[in-house]
Parts: C-alpha cells; sequence; structure tokens
C-alpha cells in the first residue's frame, strides 16, 4: 500500500515526503510542477536513499488521476496540491477557484471510486479571519478574506459535508500557520519565483545583496514593538505533524480541524534580528504602511494537536532562521 502525495515536490510536500520515506512508506507524488522543479526528486533521493514514483499530472485532469489509482494501491492521500498566494488570487480568482476547488472535488470522486477514503488536507491559519482573539482555536468562527482563503474554507466545507455523506471517510484539515525553514541538509526548502511575498524569503533575499531592503508593514500595532507578530513553524516540525495525522486518521473516522503551529508568537522585527544572528549578515529594513488585510498577531493554540495526535513543534526560531540560511546560501551559492 503506497501514500500519493499530491503537491509533493512543492514546499511542504517536498519535507513530508522525506518524514514518510524516512519512517518507511511507499511513496508516490502527483504534480503538475506548476511551482515547483522536478528535481526536486533528486534531492529527495539523495536525502533518504529511496525512489519515489512520481506522476507530473494535473488534479483537473481527471483521467489522469484515475490512472495514478488503477496504477497503484493507495491507503490514503496527504493532499497538498494548490495555488498559495494571496495577491495573486484577487487578481485571477477563477483561476484559484478552479486549481483548488475542481482539483480537490476530482480528487475526492476519484480516491471514492477506489475506495481509498483516508486523507490529510493542507488548509490554512488564513480561515480564522481579522475578528477573532488569539491564541486561534479550532472551533472558532471562520471567514476568508480573499479569494485563496475563501478556497481553504470552500474545501473545508466540502469535505465535512462528504464525511457527513459517507461515514467512512476520515479527513484531517490541518491549519498551518508560518511554515518557514528548510531540510537540515539544505537540498531542499522554499524557493519562490520573482519577488518574495511573504516575510521569510524576502528577509533571506535582503541577506544575500539580492533584494534592497525590507518593508515592514506597520508598527503601531498592539503588539511587543508594533511590528505584527505570527507562529512561525520549521517546515520539517510540520512535516512530522504530517505524519501523525495521517496515523490519526488511519484509526479513526470523521473530520477534524487541527492547528499547526508552535503556540508562540514572534514580531517582524524578532524575525529580523534572528536571522541576522542566522546569517550573519545585515538585514535592511525600513517602516512602512501597514499592508490590507493584515492583523495584528496570528498564533495557534497547540492543545488540540498535542491531545490528538501527540504532536508538537520541538525547532526554535533560531534554528529556522540557520536551515532557512542553508538552504538560500546553497542557492545562491
Ligand atoms: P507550493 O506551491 O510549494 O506547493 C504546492 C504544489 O502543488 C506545487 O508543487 C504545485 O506545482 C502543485 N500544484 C498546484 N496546483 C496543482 C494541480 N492542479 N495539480 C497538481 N499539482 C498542483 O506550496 P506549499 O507552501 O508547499 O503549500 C502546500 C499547501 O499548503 C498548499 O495547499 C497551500 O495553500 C497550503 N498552505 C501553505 C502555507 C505556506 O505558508 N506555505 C500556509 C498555509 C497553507
Ligand atoms: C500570509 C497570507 C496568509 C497565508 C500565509 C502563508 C496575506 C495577507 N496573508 O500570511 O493568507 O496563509 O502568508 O502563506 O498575505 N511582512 C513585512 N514585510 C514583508 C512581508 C511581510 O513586514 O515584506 C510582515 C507582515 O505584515 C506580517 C509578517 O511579516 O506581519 C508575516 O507576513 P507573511 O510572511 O506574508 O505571512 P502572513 O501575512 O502571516
Amino acid at each position: 500500500m503506497a501514500i500519493l502525495i499530491t503537491g509533493g515536490t512543492g514546499y511542504i510536500g517536498s519535507h513530508t515526503s522525506v518524514e514518510f520515506l524516512n519512517a518507511g512508506y511507499e511513496v508516490i507524488i502527483v504534480d503538475n510542477l506548476s511551482n515547483s522543479k522536478v528535481e526536486v526528486l533528486d534531492k529527495i533521493k539523495q536525502i533518504t536513499g529511496k525512489e519515489v514514483k512520481f506522476y507530473e499530472a494535473d488534479l483537473l485532469d481527471r483521467v489522469a488521476v484515475e490512472q495514478i489509482f488503477s496504477e497503484n494501491q493507495i491507503e490514503a492521500v496527504i493532499h497538498f496540491a494548490g495555488l498559495k498566494a494571496v495577491g495573486e488570487s484577487v487578481t485571477i480568482p477563477l483561476r484559484y477557484y478552479h486549481n483548488n476547488i475542481t482539483g480537490t472535488l476530482i480528487l475526492c470522486e476519484v480516491m471514492s471510486k477506489y475506495n481509498c477514503k483516508k486523507m490529510v488536507f493542507s488548509s490554512s491559519a488564513t480561515v480564522y479571519g481579522m475578528h477573532n482573539a488569539v491564541p486561534f482555536v479550532e472551533n472558532m468562527p471562520l471567514s476568508a478574506t480573499n479569494p485563496y482563503g475563501s478556497t481553504k474554507l470552500m474545501i473545508e466545507n466540502i469535505l465535512n459535508d462528504l464525511y457527513v455523506s459517507d461515514n467512512e471517510w476520515s479527513i484531517s484539515l490541518l491549519r498551518y500557520f508560518n511554515p518557514i525553514g528548510a531540510h537540515i541538509s539544505g537540498l531542499i526548502g522554499e524557493a519562490p519565483n520573482g519577488i518574495p511575498n511573504n516575510l521569510l524569503p524576502y528577509v533571506a533575499g535582503v541577506a544575500t545583496g539580492k533584494l534592497e531592503k525590507l518593508k515592514v508593514y506597520g508598527d503601531d500595532y498592539d503588539t511587543v514593538d508594533g511590528t505584527g507578530v505570527r507562529d512561525y513553524i520549521h517546515v520539517e516540525d510540520l512535516a512530522a505533524g504530517h505524519l501523525c495525522a495521517y496515523s490519526y486518521v488511519m484509526q479513526h473516522t470523521g473530520v477534524e480541524a487541527v492547528n499547526l503551529g508552535t503556540g508562540k508568537g514572534y514580531s517582524v522585527l524578532q524575525v529580523v534580528k534572528a536571522f541576522e544572528k542566522a546569517s550573519g549578515k545585515t538585514v535592511r529594513y525600513e517602516i512602512s504602511p501597514r499592508r490590507a488585510g493584515d492583523i495584528a498577531s496570528c498564533y495557534a493554540s497547540t492543545e488540540k494537536a498535542e491531545r490528538l495526535f501527540g504532536w508538537q513543534a520541538t525547532r526554535d526560531l533560531d534554528k529556522m532562521c540557520e536551515d532557512s540560511w542553508r538552504f538560500t546560501s546553497k542557492v545562491n551559492s
């Protein structure tokens, strides 16, 4: 029996593939390479010494998805594949809705047909919207502020409805906080195309000299130093969380939304300082106006993940920055 990892050549998917391979599972990856490179497969092999079966295919292509299920015995799906850039989702919403939602519908239909009813889905802390108080707890009211967030919220609802219609399903909705860092080998990590939107890749770009200076979006929030606070989580901790979620769905039925975060928040300036320490470089920055759609603070309640999965993050911010820097230095060397 194999585990199918959709979006497995992407940032979080590649680290999770390594985690499953190291734990002895047979892994099959499907990815259309729209936001990742095929070379990642070699890196995964270098790290684990193991082969991964790869299908270059789009989840929107039902025939291709059916082929994967007809050629393999798949016991569970870890579903990462999706488009994830918030700003882009505002510009091309139809593409986001089509890719993320239709892709998931087709996947679920094919899974149902092949009697594979175990899924771990990549949701996001973005579903907590703008009006909840921190720490975010799984049963808080949810909302979306952009098309990307809407796709996550809609898919959560679709998967809940699916379970109501067929109680054999077992689904974990993992709400990630802010994944950063890279594999300790420095071989895989996050390498966004073009100018990064997220904080860590931007800070790394300034540290390497590729970008001139960081714009800090607002220093007048009600936080420790006025800059935005987020729950940064090491991507390797996140990957380990998927293994625990997989074990959980294999032993239970139902749908559970679970936060994957550290429960600790760090401000933009604290991240800048930690990155400077890890890299030995100066990260130039200037204070800029707030970014539309941002909230002051976002961090997780980790109680449910600990209770259900027996999982908690172990790597601290310094380690996240060190590993990020090792990967960035390798990519730029
Ligand atoms: P990523 O872009 O690195 O990986 C996603 C992968 O999915 C890419 O390799 C891409 O080529 C592939 N893909 C996209 N659409 C596809 C399709 N229709 N068919 C086949 N493959 C397709 O992103 P990531 O950071 O690894 O995120 C993985 C998942 O986690 C996404 O669903 C994302 O929305 C979610 N998430 C990410 C973050 C984050 O900060 N990185 C936070 C919360 C949630
Ligand atoms: C963003 C997305 C969120 C998504 C998450 C992970 C928005 C509004 N939200 O979250 O939906 O789930 O990424 O992909 O895009 N910052 C700067 N300067 C920068 C970049 C960021 O000061 O150049 C600040 C932000 O204001 C924020 C913090 O750094 O306080 C983190 O920002 P970012 O990495 O973009 O993540 P989020 O906004 O938390």
